[in-house]
């Protein structure tokens, strides 16, 4: 064979390759991308002048492969994976160095690698848009959700708000009227209880929707979660929970309003008292970054089953028996982060227990 006729030989293979690569890239599934990794490492092979005795390597971020497994003792040639300009990977084409040496690789085999790790680079950056534009749905779709439940809940808070009132009003003038008889007296007693019981829900449900007038001013964070832990003492010993502070700093300054900064911390902490086991830990964290301060509740108890992870923040939600919760903590939580414009995420700790993650804006002066 004449070096023309072998030189275009070898041309034909590498198109035949790179046109290969190109549908496997083109037709690839994200959720399959270590198999089209693959493909496209055995497709590179026949590209070359030694098909039977180049392995390729694929390094990304998440996968390793390769068209052999032991790539020991090999000379090699490297092209650069980039994604969005950053060097994310590599691909690599091997022989086997006691048969071959470096110069054995063709220039044009280097340029056909740094073809295909164009497009392998390509390929990331595709899925890495569709996997931020799926994430960005997700969590406007739960944005939406707990706004809408936001205005129907300050709705309904609102419609009762008056009536429940009026009962309590009417309640207290009727116990006036009857305080010569016991038992009467007791009846009305009941009912003034659990208007005020019902009028704190209400309460709660506009918390919930941020209708309650904010006091914002410059605070530190510092004693309003010593308060707030104060404040359970006594749950801390009946439950027989164990806390731990872990707060570096003397102060942290934020804009917020201070009653309702109490109350978040106080709602994750008696979330997390209620589902400690017996001796468990409760970690309170707090720390600050440049920009933001960031406090963490940690627990040993059961944590959170996968589905209901996205539902906790959402009103009337819970895992309590009937009587034990409202399953409005949360969202009231939520709200009132969210009106600090700050953020929430509850998620699973590794070994075991749930973890609050509450980030606050700090204050600038
Ligand atoms: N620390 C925690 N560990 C496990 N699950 C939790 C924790 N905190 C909240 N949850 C889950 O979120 C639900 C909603 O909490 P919340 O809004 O405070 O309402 P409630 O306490 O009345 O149930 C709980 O019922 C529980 O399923
Ligand atoms: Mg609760």
């Amino acid at each position: 064979m004449n070096t023309t006729e072998a030189e275009l030989k070898e041309r034909i293979k590498e198109l035949t390759c790179l046109y290969e690569v190109s549908s496997i890239i083109g037709n690839a599934n994200a959720a399959l991308l270590s198999d089209t990794l693959q493909a496209i490492g055995f497709s590179i092979k026949k590209g070359f002048q030694f098909p039977k005795k180049t392995e390729i390597e694929i390094i990304t971020e998440s996968y390793e492969v390769s068209t052999k497994n032991d790539l020991d003792n090999t000379v090699r040639i490297t092209s650069q994976i980039k994604v969005f300009n950053d060097e994310k990977g590599q691909l690599i084409a091997h022989l086997n160095a006691s048969e071959f040496a470096a110069i054995d690789f063709l220039q044009e085999e280097q340029q056909l690698l740094d073809n295909i790790a164009f497009k392998i680079g390509n390929l990331l950056e595709r899925i890495e848009i569709q996997d931020n534009e799926t994430s960005l749905k997700r969590q406007m779709e739960h944005a939406d959700r707990l706004s809408i439940l936001g205005e129907i809940t300050a709705g309904i808070a609102h419609e009762l708000n008056t009536p429940l009132a009026n009962i309590l009003g009417f309640a207290e003038l009727l116990k006036e009227d009857l305080s010569t008889n016991n038992k009467a007296s007791e009846d009305v007693d009941k009912i003034i209880k659990n208007t005020i019981f019902s009028r704190e829900v209400v309460k709660k449900l506009m918390f919930f929707a941020c209708e309650m007038p904010q006091e914002m001013k410059r605070v530190n964070l510092v004693p309003i979660i010593k308060n707030a832990i104060h404040l359970l003492d006594a749950s801390f010993k009946k439950e027989q929970v164990k806390y731990v502070v872990k707060i570096d700093e003397e102060s942290m300054f934020l804009k917020a309003d201070p009653i309702q900064l109490t109350q978040v911390i106080f709602n994750l902490l008696m979330n997390a008292i209620y589902f400690s086991p017996k001796n468990g830990v409760i970690i309170i964290e707090a720390l600050q970054t440049k920009s933001d301060i960031i406090i963490k509740i940690t627990d040993e108890g059961k944590g959170f089953e996968k589905d209901d992870l996205e539902k906790v923040f959402q009103p009337f939600f819970t895992t309590k028996p009937t009587g034990d919760g409202s399953g409005l903590g949360l969202s009231v939580v939520h709200g009132i982060v969210a009106s600090h414009k700050g953020k929430i995420l509850a998620e699973n700790n590794i070994t075991k227990g749930a973890i609050f993650t509450v980030t606050l804006p700090k204050d600038e002066n």
